[in-house]
C-alpha cells in the first residue's frame, strides 16, 4: 500500500512552496504504538504560520503539515495494553489524533495511550475539527469575562471556523453576539449560524477614526454594554472593536490574520479603561487541569456528533494535492475549511 504524507525541511513566505506529498513507508510499530489511517484533517491558520515560520511554536524541521484530525486504527503494536483501561482502542477504533503529530498524512504511527476514541457514527469530517477551533470559541467566552445570558459580546473573522463555533455556543449559552466580517458576500454564512447582528468591518470613508463602525454597533445593541471583544486580525480592526466596547471591558487578541501589529488608541485605555489580553490555546492546555481540560472536549465532542456545533467545510482534498489544498487554505473567501481527506 502507498504511504504519503505532507512534508516540508525549511520554511518560507508562500506556504505551498515549502511543502509537497511524499511516498514513506513506516518502520515497525515498537512497544505502546498504534498505526492509524488518517480519515480527515483541517487546514489551519497556526498550520500555515508553522510553515511559513511566523508560529509561537514551531516543529523541528523536517516535518509533516497538520496540527490536528481523526483516524481509525489499523494496526496495535507491542505491549499496548487494550485490556488495562489506559488505553482504551482496538483495531478498527475511529480516534482523536494527538495534537501536532502530522496529521496531513495517509497514515501516521502514534503513541497508542493518546489516541483518544470518539463516538462511531459520528462525522469525521466534524470531528476532525474538534481539537483546536471549538475549544479557542469555548474559551473565549469563559475564560476572561463572566457573561451572563442577554450579554453581548463582539467578535471580527466572524464566518471563519473559530466565529461559527462562537456564535453556536453563545446562542446555546443564551449570550447574544455582534459578528464582523470583512465582505458583504459573508453575511448570510454568519446569519444561518445564527449571529444576532451582522456587520462589515470598517468605517465609511472620510469618517472619523472608528466612529462609524463603532455607531453602527451601538445602533444595532439599542445602546446595549458590550463587555468582552474578541479580535483575531490585529491592526486598525483591533481598535475598531475597542471603540465599540463598554467602559472596563475586556479585548481579546488571539489571532494574526492582518499581520500587523495590535492597534488601541490611547482614548480606548485612558477614557474607557478598556483592557487589552491575549489567548493562545496552546498556554490553555499546559496550565489546565485534566478534568478542566476532560469536561471541555467531553461537552464538545457531545456537541459535534449530535450536529449541534458543526463548521463549514469548503473543499477536501487528497494527500497528494497538498499544495492545491494549501493555497486554497491561504487564498481568503472561502466558505469553510479546507481538509485533508486522504
Ligand atoms: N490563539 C489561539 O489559540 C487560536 C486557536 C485557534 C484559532 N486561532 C486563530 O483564529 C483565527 C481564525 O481561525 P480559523 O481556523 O477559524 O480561520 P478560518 O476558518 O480559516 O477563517 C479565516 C478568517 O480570517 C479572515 N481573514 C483572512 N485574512 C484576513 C485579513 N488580512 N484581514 C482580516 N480578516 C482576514 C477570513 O475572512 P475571509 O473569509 O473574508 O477571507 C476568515 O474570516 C485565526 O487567526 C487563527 O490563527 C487562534
Amino acid at each position: 500500500m502507498t504511504m504519503l504524507k505532507s512534508f516540508y525541511e525549511h520554511r518560507g513566505p508562500v506556504p505551498q512552496d515549502v511543502i509537497r506529498a511524499v511516498e514513506f513507508t513506516p518502520a515497525a510499530l515498537t512497544a505502546g504504538q498504534a498505526l492509524v489511517a488518517v480519515l480527515a484533517a483541517p487546514i489551519n491558520p497556526s498550520d500555515l504560520l508553522m510553515l511559513t515560520g511566523q508560529y509561537g511554536r514551531l516543529p523541528t524541521l523536517p516535518a509533516v503539515g497538520g496540527s490536528e484530525g481523526v483516524g481509525r486504527v489499523v494496526e496495535i503494536g507491542p505491549d499496548v495494553d487494550v485490556t488495562g483501561g489506559v488505553v482504551n482502542i482496538s483495531v478498527g477504533q475511529t480516534v482523536l489524533l494527538p495534537a501536532g503529530s502530522g496529521t496531513w498524512a495517509t497514515h501516521l504511527v502514534a503513541d497508542a495511550r493518546r489516541l483518544v476514541p470518539i463516538p462511531d457514527g459520528a462525522d469525521p469530517q466534524q470531528l476532525a475539527m474538534l481539537t483546536v477551533n471549538p475549544a479557542t470559541a469555548a474559551l473565549l467566552l469563559t475564560e476572561f469575562v463572566t457573561l451572563a445570558p442577554g450579554d453581548w459580546v463582539i467578535q471580527n473573522v466572524a464566518n471563519s471556523a473559530v466565529g461559527g463555533y462562537l456564535v453556536q455556543l453563545a446562542k446555546l449559552r443564551g449570550f447574544k453576539t455582534v459578528n464582523l466580517v470583512r465582505r458583504e458576500s459573508a453575511v448570510a454564512s454568519v446569519l444561518a449560524d445564527g449571529g444576532d447582528v451582522v456587520l462589515v468591518d470598517g468605517d465609511a470613508p472620510g469618517g472619523a477614526l472608528g466612529r462609524d463602525l463603532s455607531a453602527r454597533v451601538k445602533a444595532a445593541v439599542g445602546g446595549a454594554d458590550i463587555r468582552l471583544g474578541l479580535d483575531a486580525v490585529g491592526g486598525a480592526a483591533t481598535d475598531r472593536l475597542a471603540r465599540c466596547l463598554s467602559e472596563g471591558a475586556t479585548l481579546v487578541n488571539y489571532g494574526m490574520m492582518s499581520g500587523e501589529a495590535c492597534q488601541v488608541t490611547p482614548a480606548s485605555f485612558i477614557f474607557n479603561d478598556i483592557t487589552l489580553r491575549g489567548f493562545w490555546l496552546a498556554k490553555w492546555f499546559s496550565q489546565a487541569s485534566r478534568e478542566a481540560q476532560r469536561a471541555l472536549y467531553g461537552e464538545l465532542t457531545k456537541l459535534i456528533a449530535t450536529g449541534k456545533l458543526s463548521a463549514r467545510i469548503g473543499a477536501t482534498y487528497p494527500v497528494s494535492q497538498i499544495k492545491e489544498a494549501v493555497a486554497a487554505a491561504h487564498a481568503g473567501e472561502r466558505d469553510g475549511k479546507i481538509l485533508i481527506v486522504p
